[in-house]
């Protein structure tokens, strides 16, 4: 069982530099999605694949763990999942909310099931010790129509601990468009209205050039806000670089802040792609 500490609240000056960006207290029609992660000086976001890196001061990570509690799901890629072994919970203490209650749902891109998530997962034992909810992986329809028995079985049991294991129809490795509307579509329906995306590299640079169509049929990026920390070093080549396939300009109502040795940045991202 996990017993962690809960965090220092944010200044005010710092919970209203961050209050524009903060997804809306009514739901639309599609899902609000927070870019969020910290990088380097040279946009490494770890030294290296599968290394665990940790970038973020006392203060940033404060203000990561406030963003998650204005959140319904955090979503990372399974990589992430199974460098970091993320707890995926909210230690900011929300006044009148218990843990469980301030933290978002741990969601787990995940199309082949690699994450192989157990009791002894960080985010399992969160939500065990009532510290987080318990975890969603979503897999691809295909390979949950043809799972072997060996992770039928594995599935039922962390199923018996509360996770869940949801098969989405459209998620696949090689069409982003495709799996990222799959991914927000089935998400919506499971009554996550506000999404923080927090990596790895693959997550980010793809999330940053899809586009998928609104209710009107035009071409929108999924993301609405960006907010990134930038800590004061560098991680060098060999770390894993977030740098999307094609150039981007679409940030707006750009604000920077200093949380303690770090730099934030918080920005809104057009949602109209013409370029798409
Ligand atoms: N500094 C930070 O803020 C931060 C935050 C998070 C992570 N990280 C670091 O980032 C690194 C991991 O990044 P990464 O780029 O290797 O991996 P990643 O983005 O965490 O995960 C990538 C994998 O997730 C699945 N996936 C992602 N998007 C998908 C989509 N749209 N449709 C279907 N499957 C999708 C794919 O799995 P399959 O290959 O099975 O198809 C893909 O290979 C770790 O070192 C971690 O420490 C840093």
């Amino acid at each position: 069982m996990t017993t962690s500490q809960p965090l220092d609240l944010l200044p005010d000056s710092s919970t209203s530099f961050l209050s524009p960006y903060l997804p809306p207290s009514a739901p639309s029609d599609r899902v609000f999605v927070t870019l969020t992660y910290a990088a380097s000086l040279d946009s490494r976001i770890a030294l290296g694949h599968g290394q665990r890196t940790q970038l973020s001061g006392s203060e940033s990570k404060c203000m990561t763990h406030y963003l998650r509690a204005h959140h319904d799901g955090i979503l990372v890629g399974v990589n992430t999942f199974l460098a970091d072994n993320p707890g995926l919970n909210c230690r900011y203490n929300i006044a009148g909310k218990s843990a469980v209650e301030a933290s978002p749902r741990p969601i787990i891109i995940d199309p082949t099931f690699r994450c192989k998530i157990e009791s002894r997962s960080k985010s399992m034992m969160a939500a065990a010790s009532l510290e987080g909810k318990e975890p969603w992986i979503l897999v691809s329809a295909e390979w949950r129509n043809s799972v072997s028995p060996s992770d039928l079985v594995h599935i039922q049991s962390i199923e018996r601990m509360g996770a869940r294991v949801i098969p989405v129809v459209g998620l696949r490795s090689d069409n982003r468009n495709e799996s990222w509307a799959a991914i927000l579509k089935s998400l919506k329906e499971l009554g996550i209205h506000s999404l923080m995306v927090e990596g790895g590299a693959r997550v980010i640079n793809d999330l940053l050039c899809t586009a998928v169509d609104d209710i009107n049929g035009a071409k929108i990026s999924p993301v609405d806000v960006v907010i990134i920390t930038i800590a004061p070093v560098y991680l060098g080549k060999n770390g894993v670089e977030v740098s999307p396939a094609s150039a981007l300009d679409n940030l707006y109502d750009i604000t920077w802040d200093q949380f303690g040795r770090d730099c934030i940045m918080a920005s809104f991202n057009k949602k109209l792609r013409a370029d798409f």
